[in-house]
């Protein structure tokens, strides 16, 4: 910048003035002013929006892929939003905390990322009315508090096709996380997909009480794999799972991204979970003012799941089931919990020629016939 006493703005004054005059020495008729453009009009601030993950970003799994899905939001919507996130973050009262500080900063759209942050997004949910909530696989909206979920139990149904028929022992294993509805849903899921080519499976499940621990993640895989299981899944964050099986020459699936770098050998395929379609849903809602409460459960007919990279050693008729399943569920086809559905103990829980609807879905407590042992008691 040039300071008003400066030589340099001098210098320019001097050279500005002699060009006023003409070569005879006479003032020239000052010359026509130049056209002056309308001012720009005022560039909207961009909205404010913050993401609050339970885990590190890292390189691979369920806060990878939520971070993944921010940065295709961003990517989409340029400078009209501006994100931040915050990660490690415990369920329970710090998140209360967290999300507060978030809104009192001025974050206009807040996402909280996992399950256990519910009941702290409601309560700040409460205290800042024009601030917009957005609570990933939970149940609890309001005004202004909405939830939003991928129906994942299709990855783990396409992933049980194939489990169902690479495994030797005709048992799978399972690293469960809490035994909350969505992750019954997807024990099931996987083995309904699995007895649906090989009658015979039956399921293992091992609970580690946490989201992400990669050390428990492990100690449970090598459970599982001693009692016999030769493929596994797990709803957990991290590669643990995939890669205890591929030290132990089995089979494992990623879960949540592309994990199949971590296990070249043991990796089957890779569930996606493909959040940045939503977030730019619900960025452009809030940016559109069309921003309304409810509830959103999106699948791989509107491109939030997906189950990639099933390699080349599979055989080719168990990846055609799968890509049938695929279309089934595109076309809207396919229902993946259709009656009769009966639980461990012999009850139906789902009457013949039923398909289960969101509510059914909501309120899954219980293990299908095949997979093994009792459902705990959820904390
Ligand atoms: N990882 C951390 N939180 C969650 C959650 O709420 N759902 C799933 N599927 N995985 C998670």
């Amino acid at each position: 910048m040039t300071n008003r006493s400066s030589p340099k703005f001098l210098a320019l004054a001097v050279v500005f003035a002699a060009a006023g005059l003409t070569a005879c020495g006479q003032k020239a008729a000052p010359p026509a002013p130049a056209p002056v453009a309308a001012p720009a009009p005022a560039k909207p601030a961009p909205l404010k929006a913050a993401f609050v993950y339970v885990g590190p970003v890292g390189d691979a799994g369920y806060t990878y892929a939520h971070d993944a899905g921010r940065k295709e939001a961003v990517a989409k919507l340029g400078d009209k939003v501006a994100t931040t996130f915050v990660e490690n973050i415990k369920e329970g009262p710090d998140a209360e905390r967290v999300i507060r500080e978030l809104a009192t900063a001025g974050n206009k759209v807040i996402f909280a990322t996992s399950f256990g942050f519910g009941d702290s997004m409601a309560k700040v949910a409460k205290d800042f009315p024009d601030v917009y909530f957005e609570h990933a696989t939970g149940f609890r909206t309001s005004d202004n508090m909405r939830v939003y979920e991928p129906r994942i139990h299709e990855g783990a149904y396409l992933a049980g096709i194939v489990a169902g028929r690479m495994t030797k022992t005709n048992v799978l294993g399972f690293v469960g996380s809490f035994p909350i509805p969505e992750v019954l849903r997807n024990i099931n899921a996987f083995t309904l997909g699995a007895q649906s080519v090989n009658p015979k499976i039956k399921t293992k499940v091992v609970w580690v009480g946490s989201w992400f621990d990669p050390p428990k993640e492990t100690e449970a895989a090598k459970t599982l794999i001693n009692g016999k299981a030769d493929v596994l899944l797990q709803n957990t964050d991290s590669t643990a799972v995939l890669q205890e099986a591929e030290r132990q020459h089995k089979y494992a699936f990623g879960w949540d991204s592309d994990m199949s770098s971590f296990a070249p050998k043991a990796h089957l395929g890779s569930c996606m979970l493909l959040w940045g379609v939503y977030y730019e849903k619900a960025l452009n809602d809030v940016l559109g003012k069309t921003w309304k409460t409810g509830a959103t459960k999106w699948g791989y007919r509107e491109g939030m799941t997906d189950f990639v990279k099933i390699p080349d050693f599979v055989p080719a008729d168990v990846k055609k089931k799968v890509e049938d399943a695929k279309a089934g569920l595109k076309a809207g086809t396919l229902d993946i919990f259709k009656g009769p559905i009966t639980d461990s103990t012999g009850k139906v829980q789902l009457a013949k020629g039923l398909a289960a609807d969101d509510k059914w879905l909501g309120g899954v407590t219980f293990y299908v016939k095949g997979v093994e042992g009792k459902v705990p008691a959820s904390k």
